[in-house]
């Protein structure tokens, strides 16, 4: 049966030493990686209109697949991540992009950004990031600074409230964190950090994100019907995945 461990984290640069050591083997764990990648790239391009003269920037990009995909979709597409191994597995990939030209990748944290100029970004994505980004509302303090006026920032996590990590996984006695320092925002804590930061909430959904890799196949099977009643049902909390969008600038 699949367990999870959870690595404790004390700081920032264990977070670092984690990552660095997962880049080289880095892949999707949760189900066909082409599938679930078409899949959530399809959820982003839904959630901003922009002109090909526009600016991405992903932050948390890991080895870039989500960036790598839609930069040909944008005039600049910049990757950032806090471990430098993420960013030479990204770089790598990268010379194999046929808009390679487009997409620049850095080593720049999250809660910093300080390669990024004040105003310079169109779209800011962060895509299975923000829960193990250890400042949460430093990173949107960023996110907003960086962005242009009317900019969207789009956030893909998971969520909070799903009840495998409320209640399945608790009853199960089964760990739902790779790091000590993960956390699952609910809609709820999501929208109050973009509101403290200035944002303006624009939209959420939820998304079928079920973390197979960390649980018995059985659950993971169960957890499939359940999302499927939930997306159908309106039932929110038995989906894994939130997306949020939110634009720079309150409410006129
Ligand atoms: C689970 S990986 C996801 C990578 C990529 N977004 C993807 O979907 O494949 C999480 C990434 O977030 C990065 N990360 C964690 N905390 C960060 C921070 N404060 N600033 C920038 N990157 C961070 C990690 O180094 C790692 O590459």
């Amino acid at each position: 049966m699949k367990r999870l461990h959870t690595r404790p984290i004390q700081s920032q640069s264990d977070l670092v030493a984690h990552f660095d050591a997962a880049a080289q083997t880095y892949q999707e764990a949760h189900g066909p990686a082409a599938r679930l990648l078409a899949y959530r790239l399809a959820l982003v391009r839904r959630c901003y209109h922009v002109s090909s003269e526009a600016v991405l920037l992903e932050i948390g990009c890991g080895t870039g697949i989500h960036l790598i995909a839609l930069a040909d979709e944008f005039a600049r597409a910049i990757g950032t991540d806090i471990s430098e191994a993420m960013i030479q597995a990204a770089t790598a990939v990268a010379r194999q992009s046929p808009v390679k030209e487009r997409i620049d990748l850095r080593v720049d944290a999250a809660d910093e950004l300080w390669t990024i100029a004040d105003a310079s970004i169109d779209v800011v994505l962060c895509v299975g990031a923000f829960e193990h980004m250890l400042h949460k509302a430093r990173v949107l303090r960023q996110v907003y600074r960086v962005l242009k006026p009317d900019g969207v920032f789009v956030c893909l996590t998971p969520n909070g409230d799903y009840w495998w990590y409320t209640s399945v996984a608790p009853r199960l006695r089964l760990a739902v964190k790779h790091l000590s320092t993960d956390h699952f925002v609910t809609l709820k804590e999501m929208s109050d950090f973009l509101r403290d930061a200035e944002f303006t909430v624009r939209r959420h959904e939820y998304w079928r994100f079920i973390p197979k890799g960390d649980m018995p196949s059985w659950v993971g099977w169960m957890l499939e019907v359940a999302d499927r009643l939930g997306q159908y049902g309106g039932l929110s909390w038995l989906r894994g995945g939130l997306v949020v969008v939110a634009t720079k600038g309150r409410k006129t």
